[in-house]
């Protein structure tokens, strides 16, 4: 494997964590070697002593053992490369030596930028072969347009079976239980439409705030970071067909067919349907953060935080609403997909106490793993004065029901499902662009309308605009 970027963040805070613990597992061949390459000049040793450095670093001390991170750095070597220059790609082929015999995985953990030049220059130096794979990081552009070019010089040498786009969404083992628990139990499906459930809601909701990335987020927002990517292939496993098979091609073939649903956001709707935001100065857990402004060192237009109502106009979702909503710096971090049920037509019980409740479904994704229903329930008693009803809890932590099981970081079932070719877990090029599509409807009205993001205070759950986006429906958000 080629990894470009590999003096990156990504490379140092997942991928490298990722390839020691799938080593250690033996889940590697033998043969299996990672060629590093990034802009700084030094030799292999040095680029294995700082991986070694940040193997220390970003795993958690069980983890790390020093014999099993020297095999595994024996497998590395590093060479530098100036992107525009052939001369790097040539130095990089004689890197390979004998290694170009064989299927190569070049794995792009740089700016998209470079994708182009990367993927042009290994071609001239005869290194993006029939057999071998590319793998993407996001952004796979900025809109639509942009998207299709990434798309088609990365196309124009490799074929769209040996291309791999990385959500890493898709390597979290909860968002994987979702198929599990949507397709894998029948208590589900029947109810899984319009008939039954009132609305949907997905929260990704996050402490952290720019994390240093200014360059790149400052100008791409929340919308653009997360809901084209982590939010829409929630929606996508959310709402879509079974599936005939895990196979790629029929779980791929199934979400592309939501994504194509969403409804158009218009310049006459934009304002009833989304919500922009951006943190102030606040406090998260007891502590003083700035504001996004003070953090960037500058005034700026961009999202922090968007909230959505959003629509799949197809026969199974017709008039749900999906609340979507993501922000940086909100109250606690938290991924979550909740199903509201419709309430039961006829209330036998004319009930007492908490009243009759519809059942909720609430599947948190992170940071714990539970999968939580909520359902009715008779309180004990003698019911003198009638059947007394109560909301209670079926819980299934999967923390305790796999409580001696290790949780993979995400990145180690997508690196160990690009090495063997299994393309099910990466976003497919129409996915791309179909959920690029709904994003540009969004983004295009923002602009026609120069609707801004309201302020809100960092440690809240948004601005408050957003409550009332589901307060307007009679639905709220479960903070
Ligand atoms: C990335 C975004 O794709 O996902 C970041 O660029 C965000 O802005 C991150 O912080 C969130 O990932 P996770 O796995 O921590 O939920």
């Amino acid at each position: 494997m080629i990894l470009f970027g590999a003096t990156g963040d990504l490379a140092h805070r997942m991928l490298f964590p990722s390839l020691y613990n799938l080593h250690k597992d033996g889940l590697l061949a033998d043969s299996f070697t990672i060629l590093g390459s990034g802009r700084t000049v030094m030799d292999d040793a040095a680029f294995r002593a700082s991986i070694d450095e940040q193997l220390q670093k970003y795993l958690p001390p069980e983890q790390y053992a020093a014999d099993v991170a020297e095999s595994f750095l024996a497998r590395i070597d590093y060479v530098a490369i100036d992107t525009a220059e052939d001369t790097s790609f040539a130095s990089l082929k004689e890197k390979l030596g004998a290694r170009t015999q064989k299927p190569l995985g070049v794995y792009l953990s740089t700016p998209p930028a470079l994708f182009g030049p990367i993927i042009e220059g290994l071609n001239r130096a005869g290194l993006a072969c029939g057999e071998c794979r590319v793998a993407l990081e996001k952004p796979i552009g900025q809109d639509l347009a942009s998207s299709k070019q990434v798309n088609d010089i990365v196309g124009a040498a490799f074929s769209e079976e040996r291309i791999f786009r990385v959500d890493h969404y898709l390597g979290k083992e909860t968002v994987q239980n979702l198929l599990a628990l949507r397709f894998a139990n029948i208590l589900f499906e029947p109810l899984w439409n319009a008939n039954a459930i009132e609305h949907v809601e997905i929260t990704v909701a996050e402490t952290v705030g720019l994390e240093g990335r200014v360059s790149y987020y400052d100008g791409v927002g929340a919308l653009k970071d997360m809901v084209q990517n982590h939010l829409l292939q929630l929606v996508a496993l959310v709402a879509m067909e079974p599936p005939a098979s895990y196979a790629a091609a029929a779980v791929r073939d199934e979400k592309v067919k939501v994504l194509r649903c969403l409804r158009p956001v218009t310049p006459e709707s934009a304002k009833a349907l989304t919500v922009k935001g951006q943190y102030a100065s606040g406090a998260i857990g007891g502590a003083a953060v700035k504001g996004y402004d003070e953090e960037l060192g500058a005034d700026s237009a961009t999202e922090t935080f968007v909230a959505i109502k959003a629509f799949i106009d197809n026969w199974r979702w017709a008039g749900v609403p999906f609340y979507l909503r993501t922000g940086k710096r909100m109250r606690e971090r938290k991924s979550e997909i909740l199903i509201q049920f419709k309430r039961v037509p006829h209330d036998l019980f004319a009930s007492r106490g908490a009243g009759l409740e519809p059942n909720t479904l609430i599947i948190r994704l992170q940071p714990e793993e539970t999968i939580r229903m909520l359902v009715m329930a008779k309180r004990p008693g003698l019911d003198r004065d009638g059947v007394e009803l109560q909301e209670v809890e079926l819980d299934v932590a999967l923390d305790a029901a796999y409580g001696n099981q290790r949780r993979r970081i995400a990145y180690e079932r997508l690196l160990l499902d690009f090495v063997e070719g299994d393309q099910t877990l990466f976003v497919r090029r129409d996915e791309v662009e179909a959920a690029w599509t709904w994003i540009d409807s969004i983004h295009n009205a923002w602009t026609k309308t120069g609707q801004k993001p309201q302020s809100y205070t960092a440690g809240s759950w948004g601005p408050s605009a957003s409550i009332a986006l589901t307060e307007r429906d009679g639905a709220s958000w479960h903070d």
